[in-house]
């Protein structure tokens, strides 16, 4: 499975809705799983369903509506978990269930009392469990992060051989450095026979900020899905960001890995996750941020006035971001305030310009932001002494 399409898992109605106080009702989760299989995902993780009714109940609806993607739901590896995903799943036209257990030592250690034997042995049985209900079974080696590639590699063989079609090999704690991520979906991909068959998943959390460039490094290294949320939401510091990897293959062309997602969707859905799990999005956010397209230090506003591509490494329209811009303040030059002042309806002469400036100044060392109606007023006061033409 080695062509360049990257599949793209959304765990945002799962992994993103573990968040405390981001519990979403099934009306809600409908909305978003309809507006995820627009965006084009390829996998809506649409809950855990043996965690409660609520969850069963919202899975099962999800299976019904969605028309594209595939609905995935979470077990442990657990046969009642299974049994029961399977239920919550049995309308979705293509359903997969996704199983696993802890590898790392302290997961066998300090979880589950066991030994690594023990688990192989649950892995292998759920994974033919889950076989038995449906075709696609991804298996998820919780903690991969931490676990050596050896035994990972041979817990890999054996679910294989009892049918798993992907494999997640999640960095549960976001402790992976991206080399070392990279490294371990290399050695997967050397070292498990019939890996060729079978996707490989990259799931990250972001505990030191790198869920994005795990994920991007465990694609360049092979692997051929990213599971991911909007907004980067979920558990403690969050899941890779949806909308970060998807714009770091498409702004990369030359890594030659490409997406299903209809990029232009991205901002909306992000407005519309945040408002339905009142969960605001930092204004500094790559891609979804308020100021992720907003210039205000005036050498920066010169040159994207001049040019957009000197400050700004993908189009804003691309992202359903409608323009970039320019944020006056008190860092702002004359380049800026003519441009929004002609944007607004007023063309200033050089000479009104001037005396245009001296005013903002005055405004802009009194206020953080001078905004529209601050320049009508400045313009006012130009008027006294020259008449500004209407633009
Ligand atoms: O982070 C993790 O390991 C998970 C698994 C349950 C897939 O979310
Ligand atoms: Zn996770």
């Amino acid at each position: 499975m080695q062509d360049n399409k990257v599949q793209i898992f959304d765990t945002t109605l799962r992994d993103g809705e573990q968040v405390p106080g981001c519990k979403l009702d099934t009306k809600q989760k409908l909305v978003i799983a309809e507006r995820l299989d627009l965006l084009g995902v390829n996998v809506i993780e649409a809950g855990f369903p043996v965690s409660s009714p609520g969850d069963f109940n919202s899975v099962s609806e999800i299976a019904k509506i969605v028309k594209n993607a595939t609905v995935c739901g979470l077990t442990r590896a657990v046969e009642n978990d299974i049994k029961v995903a399977s239920e919550a799943l049995k309308f979705a036209k293509h359903p997969r269930i996704h199983t696993g257990i802890g590898t790392s030592d302290s997961h066998i250690q300090f979880k589950f009392k066991s030994s690594r034997e023990a688990v192989i042995e649950r892995a292998v049985k759920a994974v033919s469990y889950a076989k038995s209900f449906v075709e696609d079974v991804e298996f998820y080696a919780e903690d991969a992060g931490r676990t050596d590639n050896e035994y990972l590699a041979r817990v890999c063989e054996e679910v294989i051989k009892a049918g798993a079609t992907v494999l997640n090999i999640p960095d549960t704690t976001g402790y992976c450095l991206p080399e070392e991520y990279g490294a371990k979906m290399k050695y997967l991909r050397e070292n498990v026979k019939g890996i060729d068959n079978v996707i490989l998943s990259c799931h990250c959390h972001n505990d030191l900020g790198m869920a994005t460039a795990n994920s991007i490094s465990g694609v360049i290294n092979g692997a051929r899905q990213i599971e991911c949320t909007i907004n980067g939401i979920g558990e403690r510091a969050g899941n890779t960001a949806l909308e970060e990897v998807v714009m770091v293959l498409k702004q990369h062309p030359y890594l030659n890995l490409e997406t299903s997602i209809n990029t232009k969707l991205l901002y909306d859905t992000s407005i519309m996750v945040r408002e339905s799990m009142g969960m605001p999005v930092q204004p500094n956010k790559a891609i979804v941020g308020a100021n992720a397209f907003a210039h205000s230090s005036g050498i920066h506003q010169d040159g994207v006035i001049k040019n957009r591509e000197t400050y700004e490494i993908m189009d804003p329209e691309d992202v359903g971001v409608t323009e970039s811009a320019i944020v006056l303040t008190a860092r702002s030059g004359r380049a800026a305030l003519a441009y929004r002042s002609k944007k607004i309806g007023y063309e200033l002469t050089k000479l009104q310009l001037d005396v245009a400036y001296q005013e903002f100044l005055r405004t802009a060392d009194q206020q953080k932001e001078v905004k529209d109606q601050d320049i009508h007023n400045i313009m006012k006061e130009v008027n006294k002494t020259s008449k500004v033409a209407i633009a």
